[in-house]
């Protein structure tokens, strides 16, 4: 026998050496969730350790982020019942709760980077991703002037990088074109170009009171049997002037991850989501799974997979992690 593939194996030093993939706090991206109030923070049921925080204490738990070396957090609104409408119009309110928290995070940590999500669900009294019509159906282009009126409101707030989480074709050419004639040349465009019809969302919809008042979303978002499609996608996305392209979910796409990184030169972002993170979360307090080990591992798929960057609500627990050792 020549090959002993366990010579490389033998000691703590040598495998670190020949380890092919990393884990670092520069690679994540600090999901949050705001809502209105003072001195709150409401821990989402479906999600243990994750809350809903009032303006005030999310720049405390930014503050805190950047300390332990994240470097981008992105934003999700709780918008109270009374704000939602049928076109969404609260979503490019300029003094509206994203566009408010954007500013404040910007003047309390200015270097962190603030990513800000573009969809009409949070704001919708339906709970769809855009306007629907009287027949219950979801109107594409209607909704892309919706979305880039969002844009531009958030960039005025001083956000870095948009995220278009929606699905509707042509938003990422019709938010690029709208952003640049504001002036917003510098405003980046994380597009959810990959975005599949997923279980996996259900504890998101749970914190933000924002899952589909009827039907669901299949006629926008991806069929999980699919994957040429989402090279379809992130092609057209990148042609329309994607800075960054994502796949979400994460953990039952890594081969859709993997195809995508191969298909792009930009960086590929992996969202590992609501439902995944309740997972592991479930199973760690049922003392069924070790959960530090089971968190790395999986996002270290991820990465194996392709992923540049993963944003993942266990963000700040592996910075934690990663301080102690
Ligand atoms: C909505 C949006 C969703 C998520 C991010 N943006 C839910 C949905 O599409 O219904 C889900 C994220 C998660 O589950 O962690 N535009």
């Amino acid at each position: 026998m020549t090959a002993r593939p366990r010579r490389l194996r033998r000691t703590p030093g040598l495998r670190r050496m020949v380890q092919e993939n990393h884990l670092t706090v520069n690679d994540m991206i600090y999901p949050l969730f705001v809502m209105e109030g003072e001195g709150q923070k409401i821990e989402i049921s479906s999600m243990p350790n994750c809350f809903r925080y009032s303006l005030d204490l999310l720049l405390q738990e930014v503050a805190e982020a950047w300390s332990l070396g994240i470097k981008a957090i992105a934003l999700f609104p709780v918008v109270p019942e009374s704000k939602k409408d049928a076109t969404g119009t609260e979503s490019y309110n300029p003094d509206g709760l994203v566009q408010r928290t954007v500013k404040a995070i910007k003047k309390a940590v200015p270097e962190m980077l603030v990513i800000t999500d573009i969809a009409l669900d949070p704001f919708s009294i339906y709970g769809h991703d855009g306007i629907v019509d009287d027949q219950g159906k979801i109107l594409n282009d209607p909704t892309v002037e919706i979305l880039v009126k969002q844009a531009i409101s958030q960039a005025e707030a001083g956000t870095d990088i948009v995220a278009p989480s929606d699905m509707m074709d042509g938003r990422i050419g019709a938010i690029r074109q709208g952003l640049d004639a504001a002036g917003y040349f510098d405003v980046g465009i994380l597009a959810y170009s990959a975005k599949y019809a997923s279980a996996y969302y259900g504890p998101f919809r749970d914190a933000l009171d924002s899952a589909p008042k009827f039907g669901d979303k299949k006629t926008y978002q991806m069929d999980a049997a699919n994957s040429r499609e989402a090279l379809k996608e992130v092609a057209l996305d990148i042609a329309e002037g994607a800075d960054m392209v994502m796949v979400k979910p994460a953990l039952a796409y890594l081969d859709i991850i993997c195809q995508v990184k191969s298909a792009t030169h930009l960086p590929v972002v992996a969202y590992n989501v609501s439902g995944e993170y309740a997972m592991i979360k479930a199973a760690a307090q049922q003392g069924w799974i070790d959960e530090k080990s089971v968190i790395l591992e999986t996002l270290l798929s991820m990465k194996r997979a392709g992923a540049d960057l993963i944003l993942t609500y266990f963000a700040k627990q592996v910075a934690e992690i990663f301080q102690e050792s």
